[in-house]
């Protein structure tokens, strides 16, 4: 079996709770290579626990986490940082940007622990930033670049490293509508050329236009558009593979 025919996302009874809080409780999630998905749910109903799990940024108080076929309990830090570093994008509402920083630094740097010399780090990440549309604002710190253009750069960061995996919570959620439905636009272009996206959204119509829907509720999977109308609760793991 190769890597690639692994889900790239395989949660298994994943649970989180911080104190007397469950923040998500007993996820049962897999995500295909190649998949767009959408994940909805009112604030504070456990979104961005998710996806923090499925990005190894945190790790579950219980339950099974596979992340492109690597059982991350079984892996140490060091070993979970180096498998984020080459599996996985990450995109936040509020673009993540240092001050002062030029867009082609940002981009650049973010491919520090990818082991390439400067050089080369600098030629992919003019890359990236040509296939966002922004090569005519290589330079531009992210105080001289509008929301939409400061986003491009986050997303040209994240996939600058031809991640498998790009995971976006909130991405239109600080952009105007023509801002958003440009990077919307990008995530398509991205998931056309294999790329698994997950995209956080509060706004419908997004959730709508995207293959899969997965919706959570006080930290539950209430809903999830692949297994049709049945509860995931009702539906054996095994049955799902
Ligand atoms: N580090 C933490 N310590 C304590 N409670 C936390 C922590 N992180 C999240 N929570 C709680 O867990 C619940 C889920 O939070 P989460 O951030 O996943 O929600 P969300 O669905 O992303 O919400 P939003 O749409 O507002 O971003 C919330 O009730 C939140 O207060
Ligand atoms: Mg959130």
């Amino acid at each position: 079996m190769t890597v690639q025919s692994h889900p790239v996302v395989d949660l298994a009874g994943a649970s989180k709770t911080y104190g007397d809080v469950t923040a998500l409780r007993s996820a049962d999630l897999l995500i295909r290579p190649g998949e767009l998905l959408a994940v909805v749910g009112p604030s504070g109903s456990g979104k961005s626990t998710m996806l923090n799990i499925m990005g190894t940024l945190d790790r579950p108080s219980s339950g099974r986490v596979r992340i492109a076929g690597h059982d991350i309990d079984a892996l140490s830090d060091r070993e979970l940082s180096a498998l984020r570093a080459g599996t996985i994008g990450f995109v936040f509402q509020q673009f993540h940007l240092s001050s002062g920083v030029p867009a082609l630094d940002s981009v650049a740097d973010g491919l520090l622990y990818s082991g390439r010399p400067r050089s080369e780090r600098r030629r992919v990440a003019e890359r990236a930033l040509r296939r966002v549309g922004l090569g005519h604002r290589m330079y531009h710190q992210p105080h001289q670049l509008s929301g939409g253009e400061k986003q491009r750069v986050a997303i040209a960061r994240a996939v600058a490293g031809d991640p498998p995996l790009l995971l976006a919570d909130e991405p239109t959620g600080a952009l105007d509508s023509r801002s958003g439905a440009v990077v919307m636009e990008l995530l398509h272009e991205l998931h056309e050329s294999g790329t698994t996206v997950v995209v956080i959204t509060h706004d419908r119509d997004i959730a709508a236009s995207l293959p899969r829907e997965v919706r959570l509720k006080d930290g539950k999977i209430e809903h999830d558009s692949s297994l049709g109308a049945a509860s995931t609760a009702l539906v054996p793991e095994e049955a799902l593979r």
